[in-house]
């Protein structure tokens, strides 16, 4: 008898659940949709996209083609991997299609953060962006800091064991801060942001559940103290009315030529500056003294382009731009790692409006995910794409093709390719100068659905 009424109970579950299912897929039923399932209610087909990772848009994509309905992170999601349709869905924000990121996001990172803003609005902030980041800024301003920097905080490193990922991570962060404020590693206001900072970051990439404990709620709170602790330092650069020629001093400059910013505005600025060129640098930093330590053939194509520029130089001369515009190999080797260790694996979008894509309706407000990252591995594009070779970029129309999208495309291209190039080269320029390296025990590395070593990535350095 138990084991009849064992198997009746088994019987209904597995009912109650197809009815669940079922359910959530009528829910979403409307004429004309892509093809796709939806998964659970509320929690969608999340855990399976996160545990998965590229092979769920394989396994997807091999049944319902490139362009399929989900339910992601939260919302009912459009998947699309098209190649021409992630171009035309980029350069087309104008015609409904403006960014998505998760709620988490936007609410820790403000609301004029540049990723929450478009139309006229967008248009501003990514000028003023794009003014203190432009090239004159970099060559004058930016580099001479970058190497400044670079100096202090890669010295005195031969003979120890670190873990490159910590270390790359803190030095994006203190990099960031010196380029902004001219805040130098070891002052005060150095450590009480950082505690803030990594704490904001962890808020962003959470579940949105405001309750106490949780990340989310902890990364609003560090947001609340960045803004009083950057209030604090606008208020004593309007009180000392000295000029400073960093990009705080330019974000504050009141030209009569630009629009003005308000000291929110100019907040909301700094941690989209400081939140983009983090992750992005860091990881990208780590991997490639990866990809160099396991290709021993390239990293010495590159420590000689880098020991080449240094005998043309002075003992501690500065790297300036020219040095940097001469790094070729370089430049190929970073944007091998950006096609390989891929850190920006999409980017989202949110429809304004109703309308037809790809011969499907999409509703207004569904969130399409325009996942750029297979296009890296296209053999048609980059032949052997498994292999690390950074040689292929030294025809640099690869750069240049329709669907190289590893810095987005259209009115939301990063500004911020060339700075990061900056900062990584010089990054390589003072560590494969002055150091050697090997890797020390087992590292593991994951990719999806961040690139990251959970453990640690260490390394014994010796000098060179
Ligand atoms: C390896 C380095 C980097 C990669 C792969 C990368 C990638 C990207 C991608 C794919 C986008 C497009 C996002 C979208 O369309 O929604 C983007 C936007 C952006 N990036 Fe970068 N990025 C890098 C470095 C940087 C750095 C160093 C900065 C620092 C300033 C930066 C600042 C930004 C900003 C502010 C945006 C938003 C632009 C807008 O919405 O108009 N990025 N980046």
């Amino acid at each position: 008898m138990a084991f009849i009424m064992e198997i009746v109970g088994v019987f209904l579950v597995l009912c109650f659940f197809s009815i669940l299912l079922r359910w959530n897929e009528l829910r979403y039923k409307k004429k004309g949709l892509p093809p796709g399932t939806m998964g659970w209610p509320v929690f969608g087909e999340t855990i399976e996209f996160l545990k998965q990772g590229p092979n769920f848009m394989k396994n997807r994509s091999a049944r319902y083609g490139s362009f399929f309905k989900s339910h992601l992170l939260g919302s009912p999601t459009i998947v699309s991997i098209d190649p021409e349709l992630n171009r035309y869905i980029l350069l087309n924000e104008a015609k409904g299609f403006v960014p998505g990121y998760p709620e988490s996001m936007y609410n820790i990172l403000g609301k004029g953060n540049i990723a929450a803003v478009h139309g006229s609005t967008h248009k501003y902030m990514r000028g003023a962006l794009l003014y203190v980041i432009s090239p004159t800024m970099i060559r004058e301003q930016i580099l001479p800091r970058i190497d400044e920097f670079m100096t202090d905080f890669l010295s005195n490193l031969d003979d120890q064991i670190i873990d490159i990922q910590e270390k790359t991570k803190e030095m994006a962060f203190l990099l960031s801060l010196k380029q902004i404020a001219g805040i130098g590693k070891s002052s005060s206001l150095a450590d009480s942001l950082k505690t803030e900072y990594f704490q904001l970051v962890l808020g962003t990439i959470s579940l949105p559940i405001n309750l106490p404990g949780t990340n989310y709620r902890k990364g609003l709170q560090a947001r609340k103290n960045m803004i009083r602790i950057l209030s604090e330092l606008l208020k004593e650069r309007r009180e000392s009315n000295e000029t400073h020629k960093d990009v705080l001093g330019f974000l504050m400059a009141r030209d009569e030529n630009r629009h003005i910013l308000s000291d929110e505005e100019i907040i909301d600025q700094v941690i989209t500056l400081m939140y983009s060129g983090y992750e992005t640098v860091s990881t990208t930093s780590m991997m490639i003294l990866k990809y160099l330590h396991d290709n021993p053939k390239a990293l010495e194509e590159l420590r000689k382009e880098h020991l080449d520029i240094k005998e043309r130089k002075k003992p501690n001369e500065p790297i300036d731009s020219n040095d940097i515009k001469s790094m070729r190999f370089t430049r190929a080797v970073i944007l091998e790692t950006t096609r390989l260790a891929t850190v920006v694996n999409g980017v989202y979008r949110k429809t304004t409006q109703d309308m037809e894509l790809n011969g499907y309706f999409i509703p207004k407000g569904w969130k399409i995910y325009v996942f750029t990252r297979e296009i890296n591995y296209d053999p048609l594009l980059y032949p052997d794409p498994l292999a690390f070779n950074p040689w292929r970029w030294m025809d640099k129309s690869l750069e240049s093709h329709n669907y190289f999208l590893i810095f987005g495309r259209g009115t939301r291209l990063c500004p911020g390719k060339e700075l990061g190039v900056n900062e990584i080269s010089t990054f390589l320029h003072h560590f494969v100068t002055k150091y050697r390296w090997e890797e020390v025990g087992e590292n593991k590395l994951v990719k999806f659905p961040r690139v990251q070593a959970p453990n640690g990535l260490h390394i014994r350095i010796s000098s060179n």
